[in-house]
């Protein structure tokens, strides 16, 4: 059946984009957040250790933790690799969606960041689970590649290598296995027309959209979360 035609008021055109993308409903969103309760007090307090040793706070706010825990789980996810560790906070979410005898492959540039963390796989009771690498995750990913294939690859730092991360996901996956990007609305900008030429991070975040997208090799969707949760699936 054809359906009609009309704009929405965010100025797309045909019925199935009538149907807003995200929400934007506070009530809504504090609902979600009551009602699922997704940061307990091990989650909160690796959280305040990162705050506490003068990290950013920038790990995954809590329902993005949630849905991390949960896509481990629905890929029945064994062994995880994770591009950006700062304290711990999302390890400790992809960890407890994994099968109890999961292993977490997690990269960290900063020795700090990894210090802290580490502190917190072992308050959360995991330290027994996760390997940390130190260094630049693209020069020491293929350190890991003898114990793969993984069944999910978590990227989130380093906006400028997304696709190298992605390519490296490509080959290290198993069929059916899961990517997911995080930060992929590049922080408001990724629909900025013309695309910014000064901002590299942008260009990459959309390359890597696009690669997955358009690619015969994955199945994608974008989850509009607060900062866009880009979800692939190897096919
Ligand atoms: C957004 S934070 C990660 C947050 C974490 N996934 C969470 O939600 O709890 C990004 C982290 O990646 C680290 N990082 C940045 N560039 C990196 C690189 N090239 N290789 C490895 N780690 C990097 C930063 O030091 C920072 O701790």
């Amino acid at each position: 059946m054809q359906m009609g035609s009309r704009t929405n008021p965010r100025g797309l055109k045909g019925s199935q984009m009538d149907k807003s993308f995200g929400n934007s409903d506070e009530a809504i969103g504090s609902y979600v957040y009551k009602l699922l309760g997704p940061e307990d007090q091990v989650l909160e307090a690796a959280r305040k250790e990162g705050a506490a040793a003068g990290m950013p706070a920038i790990q995954v706010g809590g329902l993005d933790g949630r849905h991390l825990e949960v896509f481990a789980a629905m890929s029945r996810a064994q062994k995880v690799v994770e591009i950006g560790t700062l304290a711990g906070y999302s390890g400790i979410c992809l960890l407890r969606g994994m099968n109890p005898s999961g292993h977490l492959y997690t990269f960290e540039w900063s020795p700090l960041h990894a210090q802290v963390a580490l502190r917190n796989f072992k308050m959360a009771g995991v330290e027994n689970r996760v390997t940390l690498y130190v260094g630049e995750a693209l020069e020491r990913l293929p350190q890991i590649e003898s114990e793969g294939p993984f069944d999910l690859v978590f990227i989130d730092a380093d906006k400028g290598n997304y696709p190298a991360y992605l390519e490296w996901a490509e080959k290290n996956l198993r069929s059916g296995g899961v990517v997911v990007g995080d930060n992929t609305f590049a922080f408001g900008r990724i629909a900025q027309e013309p695309p910014r030429e000064d901002a590299p991070s942008v260009m990459a975040l959309r390359k890597f959209n696009a690669m997955l997208a358009e690619s015969p090799r994955w199945r994608t969707t974008i989850f509009p979360t607060g900062e866009g949760l880009t979800v692939g699936v190897k096919r």
